[in-house]
Parts: structure tokens; sequence; C-alpha cells
């Protein structure tokens, strides 16, 4: 099957050589070709270039985007898309005054999506998470991770990442999967943090890595969750069982978790909501990308992640979505892309940079997809018809979005 779409208007993030991720001042660079071609074979970007160039082929299919721009899907390197119920009394609550971490005090937070996922069956939080997985796939995802975390027992772990394995399996989209047992202390081991942690380690961790349900290792490094020390065991375990880690870090409280990600060669560190000097210090050199979740930052009105001092400073910088019940019930790229421009001050170029060929670096997937590369996944976003590209984060909120083609097929 071969899809060939013509007078695409402008064809966006065309790497004719294949990138990991891009950093500080090349982020600033987004390489484009204006009225062209773009040839997908079976699931696969076979050809692209200028209409002028335009090869002659007998497509099966031809799809004209005059006025359109065509871009990669976008890349969100960190969900946690699998959950049970929802929690909006506590948004009201903290409408109403709450702070998120008062609520998360008395019992609520992860802990109250952690109740409702355990009391829950598989088939059930599966076809809960389904119609938010087709909903991120419209809204032009083609790469997701999806992290468990909402379970905290064994059972319940190991039932969040089976139904992410069969998302994985049942959907076009690129899938990475990561385990974040260490997301919250259940009640029934208050002062007991350790033998949580034996839990998480010596129980559930190695049922995971023997169904093979997890890439990634997570863990929520922050104060009243989880301390350098047991984030340091947490990843030191993940090792044993080769999950490189993904964490969260600064979220609230910036102590060093940054670092400690870059020592255990953390694929990514995520939030970063707040930021020490010494923290730049310790991505510099490194392998790991900073993850901005600004839609977090809007819903719970935090701090946005200083993405200038980050980028200024020669670094990369990736952006996702944090969707979850608790602080960022949306899974909207599009909106993210906004955010970042309007309230991190990223450009155009720089927050598409990091949307896409750097999210796809944060789950590991840059050869495989973020950027227009000969064979790459045909994981593509058809816009409508607009302007510019900067029209899409500048038009915020509204969907720019004409149709979406995952693995060569036009889904939506
Ligand atoms: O990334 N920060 C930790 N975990 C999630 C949200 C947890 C929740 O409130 O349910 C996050 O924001
Ligand atoms: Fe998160």
């Amino acid at each position: 099957m071969t899809t060939l779409i013509t007078n695409i208007k402008e064809l966006l993030q065309v790497r004719e050589i294949s990138i990991e991720k891009v950093s500080g001042k090349d982020m600033q660079h987004l390489p484009t070709i204006k009225n062209a071609f773009l040839l997908v074979e079976n699931d696969m970007i076979a050809d692209f270039g200028d209409m002028t160039n335009l090869p002659n082929i007998n497509a099966d299919k031809i799809i004209d985007a005059k006025g359109k721009m065509v871009l990669p899907s976008w890349c969100d390197s960190h969900t946690h898309i699998v959950y049970a119920g929802n929690r909006e009394q506590e948004f009201v609550d903290r409408i109403n005054g709450l702070t998120y971490e008062e609520i998360a005090n008395r019992g609520g937070g992860i802990l109250n999506s952690a109740k409702t996922l355990q009391n829950t069956t598989e088939d059930d939080l599966y076809q809960q998470s389904i119609p938010r997985v087709k909903e991120v796939i419209k809204l032009g995802t083609g790469a997701i991770e999806i992290k468990s975390g909402y379970g905290l027992t064994t059972e319940a772990e190991l039932k969040m990442l089976r139904v992410a394995k069969r998302i994985q399996k049942d959907f076009p989209v690129l899938v990475k999967t990561t385990f974040l047992g260490a997301h919250a202390l259940p009640l029934d081991y208050k002062n007991r943090k350790d033998d949580f942690l034996d839990l998480v380690i010596d129980e559930i961790l190695p049922k995971v890595a023997e169904e093979n349900l997890a890439d990634y290792i997570d863990v929520f490094c922050e104060k009243g969750y989880f301390s350098l020390n047991d984030t340091e065991r947490i990843l030191e375990a993940g090792k044993v069982h080769n999950l490189i880690p993904k964490i969260h870090v600064n979220q609230f409280n910036a102590f060093g978790g940054v670092a400690l990600g870059v020592k255990h060669n953390a694929l990514s560190v995520d939030h970063l909501e707040e930021l020490n000097p010494e923290d730049i210090t310790a991505l510099q050199g490194s392998n790991t990308m900073p993850v901005a979740l600004p839609s977090c930052s809007y819903f719970l009105s935090i701090p946005y992640t200083p993405a200038r001092q980050l980028i200024d400073a020669g670094l990369p910088l990736a952006l996702a979505t944090d969707y979850n019940p608790g602080s960022t019930p949306s899974g909207n790229m599009n909106f993210v892309v906004s955010t970042a421009c309007i309230k991190m001050k990223m450009t155009p170029e720089e927050a598409i940079n990091a949307a896409t060929i750097n999210g796809a670096y944060a789950m590991g997937l840059s050869n495989q997809c973020g950027s227009i590369t000969k064979g790459k996944k045909a994981n593509l976003i058809v816009t409508k018809e607009i302007p510019s590209y900067g029209f899409l984060p500048y038009s915020f909120g509204n969907n720019h979005i004409d149709s979406v083609i995952i693995a060569g097929n036009v889904i939506y």
C-alpha cells in the first residue's frame, strides 16, 4: 500500500539524516520543505521532497494537502493514561482552597486513584482507558509512554501494566511502558516506608520483569514521597532487571534528584518546575533528557519549568502531557505546545522540536519516530489550512488537525 501526499504547503521537521535529539541553540532550527510531497509505503516514510522533484509514482492513494502542513505525530513521553475513575471532587476542593499537598495528606491524591483502581477489574480498566487513547491519537499523538503507579499493590500494579501492554498490542501507535511502583506510600505502610520499598523491589519488580511488562523504571522523588536514598534503591533494583530510569523529580522541591537521575543514566528527568543551578550543571554533558509538563503546571497553578534556562544552557528539552487524573486530566499535546510558547517563552520551533524528536528520544524511539526521515514510521499529522506553523501554538485551544496518519493509515 502506497500513499502519496502532494502539494504540502510546508513539510515540518525534515531530517534527511536521522538525529537522536536537538539541544540548545539547535532547537531554534526547525528544518522544513515548502511545497512538498511525502510518500508512504506500508507503515513507513519512503520518500519526500520538493513537488518540483515529484517522481512518477503510481500510488494506491493520493492525498492533496494544498494549503496544509504535514508534520511528524507528537511524541508524548510521559503519561499515566491508564487509570480508573477521576478526581473531579479534588479539583473542586482545590478551587475551594485546599492545596494539592493538603488533599494528598488526608488520603486523597494518588492514594485516592489507587483505591479506585484496585477495585476495578483489568477489563474495566482497559475499557476506561481506551477512549483516552483514541482521543489522544485524534489529537495527533503517535507515540506514547504509559506508566503504572496507581496500583500500589502487586496485583494492581501488574493489572495496570498488563492494560498498558494490551494498548500497545491493540493500537497502531508506538507505546513504551514504565513501572512506577514507588509513586506514593500506601496507608497500610504508614511509617513503614522501607517495607513498602521491599515490596516494590523484591516482589513487584521481579514479576514486572518476568512478564516483560516494562521498558523503564520510575519513582516519585519528592518530599513526602520518596527520598534520594529511596530513589537510589529503586533505580539500582531496576538496573538488575535492565530497566532504564525515567523519573519524576523537582515537581515541588529541588534537592538533588536531577543529579541522582543523571548518575544512574536516566533517559529522562521529568517535571523540573523547581530547578537549581546545580541541576543544570548535572544535566550538562549527560545523555539525560529534561522533560517539561506545562499542562500540569497549568492545572495545579505551580511554576512552569524554566525552559529558557535549560535551553540557553545548551541543553535539550522535551515536552509531554503527564496525562493523569490528579495533576493533568488532559492528554492534548497541541495545548502543551501552545502553553510552552505562551508561558515558558519557547519559540514555535523549539516547542515543535521538543514535542517531536526530543519526545521520541525520551522514549528511546528517536530511530523510529519524531521526524520526517526515510525509514521512520509514517505517523503523521496533516493540519487544516493554516497560514504558518507558528499558527499552531499561536491560535491556542483550537483544533488545527485535519487528519492523522498512523502506521501509514489515515485514522481520523
Ligand atoms: O506526574 N507527580 C506525581 N505523579 C503525577 C500525578 C499524580 C496524581 O496526582 O495523581 C504527576 O503529576
Ligand atoms: Fe507524571
